[in-house]
């Protein structure tokens, strides 16, 4: 960017316009732009393609009112609306204060510059006009992947305590504009998890919602909003709330045309005192503009989560191919039983053993034991070591599931501590799958998971947990914090602070561990877990024609190397019909590869099979993992009947591309698949994948991307190809 006759640069992306009080944050791609107005209010000024000259933007001016009903505050662009005075917009805040006001009145006061995460921060503080009472915005610019990500910290600077009763993380204006705009979000339910939404924007409010403590599967915290945008062109916002608790995102239209998106944790039975001196931070909300479809944003998502969100060094290692044994034996575990299953996992070249449910005390069914994170002496006599001993031998790292947030009533933990769970005296204790929520707000608890859990890893060489959560939150209450004068709404939040706590300790003292985060499938997947685990489980729904529909919607904000994908078994009570093992294989292999079928009912064959997939995934993980990811042909688009995906290296050197036919009713051909991103003039390679006697093939990029490549797919149902492609 040339330097700008009235502007000054005060970090790489932030630039300040001294004249008009505005700051522009500047993107390879995008600008956004703030300004204040003469009464000291936030406004924002454009949010769009990246502009030439900051010096044409407007200075920040709060509109005329249209009428006494459509009042100047509520039409002006604020950058972070307060519940307060005229405004009956969208709002990022709302407050009580000791004296009973619930008003607030945020005006301008200084900004500051600063770095987080490694990326440029631009901190503006506002304050409030007549109560001691301060937010600190923070907008980070991450100018390769043309986002901006912002959250808010609220601090009582005075004595009385201040009742924060909403605290989103941002509001986002867009240009107002008549043509019509599409609104694009993940819904689901369990085993059904982000499949993708769309509808067209009309004059109302949207609203996307978890109020379950965590995450949830009903929605995932995003969205994206274009304009006649495809999946490689067109505008498109698009933006993700970094929380794995209970939040809130809402997009509102008005009939002339402006749409703001809200959002952050949900206001639904929150607050959070802040007495003299403290602060409250809200989690990110992260945010971008692209020009270039559905795929910019899919791009812009990935290489933010694996550049700023998931934790080092794990993120630039390769993900091992890992073998879980829930479906195989689910709580019928025993030494023995695991060590089978393990020699014949090290036969297929599985990189991670990880043993699932059933192994603590009482664990024969999911009644009992949860709470009790002990190694069952009835199950491993020998205890665990001689199975983790056996696993390393084999070659592969142990891993092992838990649910620490959890407790079953028959467990000695809850005997022990009926008061360690979230419970309101004089109500009944509500159970979903038999078990209760430990509040793991409370620090003694949260000791005591971490004493257990620390010897767990440590003592036994664990490389890797997969940490589930089975269940919502429900009977939000603490008697003895409320007893001591606080108020328990805050345990929302403190629910997902005690579990980054948990999580960041057992990090900090195990470098080396792996996290999955799991919640019944795919119902904590957000970035905010991310910043602590390395993978999520997708969902607990197997079936490969199911899965293409989840990977397509999660792979919107996550990329391949976090998205974990297992092979499991057909015919099963959940998958009725056979499935080629091969097409399971090349479901799984888009993600994060992993085996969950009953190895040691698989025939020679599967296992021999088994053998030439896997040796092929590690062929192609790092494409897999760390490339682009492309969506040639959408599962939803063609109506589960078809689909392709496309993986990349950034050089455009090698790609791989997964090819899947589940049905042809009609006898088509199936068209030529069209690749992206090749290089026009290189020639490439092709190779079908496990398949040593067919010929390689040679042709040009523009060919492959324009001309496309005929797919051997044969006439079968559940038809699947991958292939390799390299650059001469
Ligand atoms: C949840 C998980 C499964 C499995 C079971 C064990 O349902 O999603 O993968 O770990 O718990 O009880």
């Amino acid at each position: 960017m040339s330097a700008n006759q009235f502007t000054d640069m005060l970090a790489p992306g932030i630039h300040r316009h001294s004249d008009k009080n505005s700051w522009m944050l500047v993107t390879k791609h995008s600008t956004y732009a703030v300004g204040i107005t003469s009464e000291g209010l936030l406004l924002q000024l454009y949010w769009g393609t990246r502009l030439p000259n900051f010096a044409d933007l407007p200075e920040a001016q709060i509109p005329h009112e249209r009428s006494s009903h459509d009042v100047a505050l509520t039409l002006a662009r604020e950058e972070f609306p307060a519940f307060g005075g005229l405004r009956y917009g969208e709002l990022a805040a709302e407050a009580l204060f000791a004296d009973g006001t619930r008003d607030m009145d945020l005006r301008y006061q200084d900004a500051e510059i600063g770095e987080r995460q490694g990326l440029p921060e631009l901190r503006l503080h506002l304050r409030d006009a007549i109560y001691p009472f301060e937010v600190i915005l923070s907008y980070r610019v991450d100018s390769e992947n043309d986002l901006i990500i912002r959250s808010a910290s609220f601090t009582n600077t005075g004595k009385e305590p201040i009742v924060l009763k909403k605290a989103f993380s941002a509001v986002w204006h867009l240009p107002q504009q008549f043509e019509q705009r599409r609104l694009t979000t993940l819904a689901g339910q369990w085993a059904q998890e982000t499949l993708v939404q769309q509808r067209p924007i009309v004059a109302d409010t949207v609203q996307i919602e978890s109020r379950k403590g965590i995450p949830g599967s009903n929605a995932y915290p995003w969205f994206a909003i274009d304009t006649q945008a495809n999946e490689h062109q067109g505008e498109v916002y698009f933006g993700t709330i970094a929380w794995s608790g209970s939040w809130n995102l809402r997009v509102s239209t008005r009939v002339s045309g402006e749409t703001a998106i809200a959002g952050g944790i949900n206001e639904h039975d929150f607050a959070w005192i802040l007495t003299a001196n403290q602060s409250f931070e809200t989690p990110d909300f992260i945010a971008g503009f692209a020009r270039n479809g559905f795929n910019g944003t899919r791009q812009r998502m990935h290489r933010y989560v694996r550049e700023h969100v998931l934790p080092q060094p794990q993120a630039n290692q390769p993900r091992p191919v890992l073998y879980n044994s829930w479906e195989a034996t689910t709580f019928d575990v025993t030494e023995e039983g695991q060590s089978k299953l393990a020699e014949r996992a090290a036969t297929l070249g599985v990189e991670l053993f990880v043993i699932d449910d059933g192994w603590f005390p009482a664990r024969i069914h999911d009644r009992a034991g949860l709470g009790d994170w002990r190694v069952d002496p009835q199950k491993f006599p020998r205890g665990l070591r001689p199975l983790v001993e056996r696993v390393h031998e084999l070659g592969m790292q142990f891993g092992i599931w838990v649910e620490p947030e959890m407790v079953n009533p028959d467990s000695d933990l809850y005997r022990a501590h009926p008061d360690w769970i979230y419970y309101f005296p004089e109500r009944p204790r509500s159970e979903a799958r038999n078990q209760l929520v430990l509040n793991v707000g409370r620090k003694d608890v949260q000791e005591y998971l971490i004493g257990l859990l620390d010897p767990l890893i440590g003592d036994h060489g664990v490389s890797f947990i997969k940490w589930d959560m089975n269940r919502p939150l429900s009977e939000p209450g603490w008697p003895e914090y409320v007893q001591s004068g606080h108020d328990a709404r805050e345990i929302w939040v403190r629910h997902v602070q005690g579990v980054y706590t948990i999580m960041d300790t057992l990090r900090a003292r195990h470098p080396q561990l792996s996290i999955e985060s799991c919640s019944g499938g795919g119902s904590r997947a957000d970035l905010g877990i991310l910043t602590r685990t390395d993978q999520v489980w997708s969902s607990d729904n197997t079936h490969p024609d199911a899965r293409l529909f989840i990977q397509e919607g999660i792979s919107h904000i996550l990329p391949g190397r976090t998205m974990g994908a297992w092979v499991t078994d057909t015919p099963s009570d959940r998958v009725w019909n056979e499935i080629p093992l091969r097409y399971r294989f090349h479901v799984s292999m888009m993600g994060m590869l992993g085996i969950g079928g009953h190895l040691l009912h698989w025939s020679d064959e599967d296992m021999a099979e088994a053998r030439i997939w896997i040796d092929a995934y590690k062929q192609i993980r790092h494409i897999v993992q760390d490339g682009e990811q492309h969506w040639l042909v959408s599962p939803t688009a063609s109506q589960g009947t078809w689909a392709a995906v496309e993986c990349l290296t950034p050089d455009a050197r090698e790609a791989v591309a997964f090819a899947y036919r589940r049905t042809n009713p009609f006898w088509n051909t199936t068209p030529p698949l069209r690749f992206q991103g090749l290089q026009p003039d290189a020639r490439y390679r092709i190779k079908t994948m496990g398949q040593s006697e067919t010929p390689a093939i040679e042709l040009s990029g523009a060919t492959l991307m324009h001309q496309g490549l005929t797919l051997p797919l044969g006439r079968s149902s559940y038809a699947s190809c991958i292939l390799h492609i390299q650059q001469i």
